[in-house]
C-alpha cells in the first residue's frame, strides 16, 4: 500500500534570506572586496550580536543554569562547568581521536574543468519507462548495473546536491535545465512514497518521460565512473573515481615548518574537553555526573560548502562532553537529547521544521548506543531536513582512547558507589565515565533560526520581516518620536536612556527619527526587532506611549512609566 507524502509548504527564497542577510548586516562573505573566498563567511553588526545572543542562550541554559534548573536522572541538579581549549593542540590528539586515520570524505574531481565536490552528494537524473509499479525494484536494479536493459534505465545526467529536496531545487535553475537538456518540467519532482528518490516528468525535446532522481552511491559511481555524466560539463567518461579526502586543516608550528612541525586545526571542540577532563576534576569540586562544555571556532576543510552558512570551512561549535557512570548513561543520552530539542523550541524554532531523528542501529558507530540528530527544514533542503545538532552517547570512547594514546591514566574514582565498610563510608568503584554529547553548531544555529523567522507579509507595505525570538534578537527595543516637535524627542531620548541603561547589555537599543513612523517600523521589522515604543502627542499629555508588535502590526497603549517593565518581562531580562 502507498501513502501519500505529507505535504509541506512551499520553501522560503534562500535568495531573499541571502539578501536580506547582507542588505542589513548579518551576514557578509567573507573577504568580499576580494570577490570572496569559498565556505568563509563574517558577520555584519546585527549577525554578530545575534550570534552572541545564541552563544550567550547556550551558555546560561548549559553550563550556568543548565538544562533549566532541572533535577537529571539521578533526582539531582544538573551540573556542568565550562572550559576553553585551544585550537591547535599536539598532532597525536587527532591520532587518538581517529581523525587522523578516519575524518574523511570521499571526493570527485571533474577531469576537464578541474572542479571537485563529494562523490555521495552526487544525484542522478535518470530517465526510464518503467510503470509506477515495478519501480521499487527498478531502483534497486540501478544500484547494482546502470544499464540493466530490463528496467530501461539510463543515466541521463547528474546534480550536485547533497539532499534530494536540494537537488529538485537544483533542477528548477533554467541554466542547469539548458545543461541537462531539459526542454521544461511537465510535472514536478515529487517524493516517491518512503524510498529516496524522487519521480517528475520532464520534456528532454521528444515528449514527456518519467525522471526519477537517485543518488549515485560510491560504489556504482567506482564501476561506472566512466558512464555516469560530469555534472559540470554534462559529458560521460570526465569524472575520476572517488579519493578519500581529509578534511583537517594543517600547519606548521614554529620557523622550521618540516613535517615533524605539523599540526592541525581542531575539526571539533569536543576533544579540548577530553584532554582537560583529569584537570578540571583535579581543579575543581565537581563529581560524576557532570558536564564540561566549550564552545569556539572549528575548521573542516569541507570540499563542497555550500548553502550559504551550512556547511562552511570555519565555524563555532558549542559542545558538551556529559560525564556518567556507565549503567546511567542511557537515562542521561535519554534527558540531554529532550532537552535538546526544547531548548532549540524555546528561542524560537518551534513547529514542523523541527525533528528529532534517533539513527538506526546500523548508523551508530560501534562504541554508541544512541545518537540523535535535532534536524531543521531549511528551504535548501525541504522538504528534507538539514542537521543542527547531534546528541551522542559516546560511552568511554575518547577517555580510552587519549588513555592508550599518551600514557596517562583518565579513570575516575567514584567514591559514592561500591560496598559499604564497617565505618559507614563506600568503598568506592574505579572506571572510565561514559559521555554524552549534544553538539550544537552555532553557525548553523542562526541560519535556522534566520530562516525560520523569515517572513513575507504581503499586506505590509514592506513585505519583508524576521520574526526573531526576543532572546536572540539583536536589536531588542526602538525608541521613536513620532515628530521632531513639541518636546517628544526629549522625551524619547529620555526613555531611551532607561532603556539601554536596563536592557542594553542584552543587545541593541535603538533611538530612530529619520523619515515616516511607517518606515521607521519596516526598518525594525525587517531587522526583526520585536518592540517598537512610540512617543506621540498623547504622551505629552496622558503620559502614555505606543507599544508595536512586530509580528501582528498592533498597538497598544501602556504608561511611559511602565516601558521598563514591559521590555523586562517580555525579554526575561
Ligand atoms: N563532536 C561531535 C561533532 O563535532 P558533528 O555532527 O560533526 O559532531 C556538530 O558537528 C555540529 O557542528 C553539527 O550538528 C553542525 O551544527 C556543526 N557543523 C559541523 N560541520 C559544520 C560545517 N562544516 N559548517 C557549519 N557547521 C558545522
Amino acid at each position: 500500500m502507498t501513502t501519500e507524502p505529507t505535504p509541506t509548504p512551499a520553501p522560503k527564497s534562500m535568495d531573499a534570506i541571502m539578501a536580506l542577510c547582507k542588505r542589513r548586516g548579518f551576514i557578509f562573505q567573507a573577504s568580499d572586496i576580494y570577490g570572496g573566498i569559498n565556505g568563509f563567511w563574517d558577520y555584519g553588526p546585527l549577525g554578530a550580536q545575534m550570534k552572541k545572543n545564541l552563544r550567550e542562550a547556550w551558555w546560561q541554559d548549559m553550563i550556568l543554569n543548565p538544562a533549566w534548573g532541572q533535577k537529571g536522572p539521578n533526582g539531582e541538579r544538573v551540573k556542568c562547568v565550562p572550559v576553553e581549549t585551544r585550537i591547535i593542540q599536539h598532532p597525536k590528539v587527532w591520532e587518538a581521536s581517529g581523525h587522523v586515520g578516519g575524518f574523511n570524505d570521499p571526493m570527485v574531481d571533474d577531469k576537464e574543468t578541474k572542479q571537485r565536490f563529494r562523490a555521495d552528494h552526487l544525484r542522478g537524473l535518470y530517465t526510464t519507462s518503467i510503470p509506477s509499479e515495478e519501480m521499487t525494484s527498478a531502483v534497486s536494479a540501478v544500484v547494482s548495473s546502470t544499464a540493466n536493459p530490463k528496467v530501461n534505465i539510463v543515466p541521463r545526467a547528474t546534480v550536485i546536491a547533497s539532499t534530494e529536496g536540494e537537488a529538485v531545487e537544483a533542477i528548477k535553475d533554467k541554466k542547469l535545465q539548458k545543461l541537462l537538456g531539459i526542454r521544461s518540467i511537465d510535472e514536478p519532482f515529487t517524493p516517491f512514497p518512503e524510498m529516496s528518490f524522487w519521480r517528475g516528468k520532464v520534456n528532454f525535446g521528444k515528449g514527456t518521460e518519467s525522471v526519477t532522481l537517485e543518488v549515485v552511491p560510491i560504489e556504482t559511481l567506482k564501476a561506472h565512473a566512466s558512464t555516469v555524466p560530469s555534472p559540470f560539463t554534462g559529458k560521460p567518461g570526465h569524472l575520476t573515481e572517488p579519493r578519500q579526502f581529509n578534511l583537517m586543516f594543517s600547519t606548521y608550528i614554529g620557523a622550521t615548518a618540516t613535517e615533524d612541525d605539523k599540526a592541525y586545526l581542531r575539526p571539533e571542540t569536543a576533544q579540548g574537553v577530553f584532554l582537560q577532563f583529569k584537570n578540571v576534576v583535579d581543579s575543581t569540586r565537581v563529581r560524576i555526573p557532570f558536564g564540561i562544555g566549550n564552545t569556539g571556532t572549528s575548521f573542516r576543510n569541507e570540499v563542497t560548502p555550500r548553502n550559504f552558512t551550512f556547511r562552511s570551512r570555519e565555524f563555532e561549535q558549542a559542545e558538551l562532553e556529559f560525564f556518567c557512570h556507565p549503567s546511567e548513561s542511557v537515562e542521561w543520552y535519554k534527558f540531554w537529547r529532550d532537552f535538546r530539542m526544547n531548548w532549540w523550541k524555546s528561542i524560537g524554532l518551534a513547529g514542523d521544521n523541527l525533528i528529532l531523528r534517533e539513527h538506526d542501529k546500523d548508523e551508530l558507530s560501534h562504541y554508541s548506543q544512541g545518537t540523535s540528530d535535532v534536524e531543521y527544514r531549511f528551504p535548501f533542503t525541504s522538504p528534507g531536513f538539514g542537521e543542527l545538532e547531534g546528541i551522542a552517547h559516546r560511552g568511554d570512547y575518547d577517555l580510552t582512547q587519549h588513555q592508550k594514546h599518551s600514557g596517562t591514566k583518565l579513570d575516575y574514582f567514584d567514591t559514592t558507589r561500591g560496598e559499604r565498610l564497617p565505618n559507614g563510608s563506600k568503598k568506592g568503584e574505579r572506571y572510565i565515565p561514559h559521555c554524552i554529547e549534544p553538539a550544537a553548531g552555532l553557525d548553523r544555529g542562526v541560519l535556522a533560526l534566520l530562516c525560520e523567522a523569515y517572513t513575507v507579509d504581503a499586506s505590509r507595505p514592506s513585505p519583508e520581516l524576521l520574526k526573531l525570538h526576543p532572546r536572540i534578537a539583536p536589536i531588542k527595543a526602538a525608541v521613536f518620536p513620532l515628530m521632531d516637535k513639541d518636546g517628544m524627542p526629549e522625551v524619547a531620548e529620555k526613555l531611551y536612556d532607561e532603556l539601554f541603561a536596563k536592557f542594553g547589555k542584552t543587545g541593541f537599543i535603538e533611538m530612530d527619527a529619520k523619515q515616516s513612523i511607517g518606515k521607521r517600523y519596516a526598518r525594525m521589522d525587517e531587522a526583526g526587532c520585536p518592540f517598537c515604543f512610540t512617543i506621540d502627542q498623547e504622551t505629552l499629555t496622558a503620559q502614555t506611549v505606543t507599544v508595536r508588535d512586530r509580528d501582528t502590526g498592533k498597538q497598544e497603549r501602556i504608561g511611559l512609566d511602565k516601558v521598563g517593565a514591559y521590555l523586562g518581562e517580555k525579554l526575561g531580562a
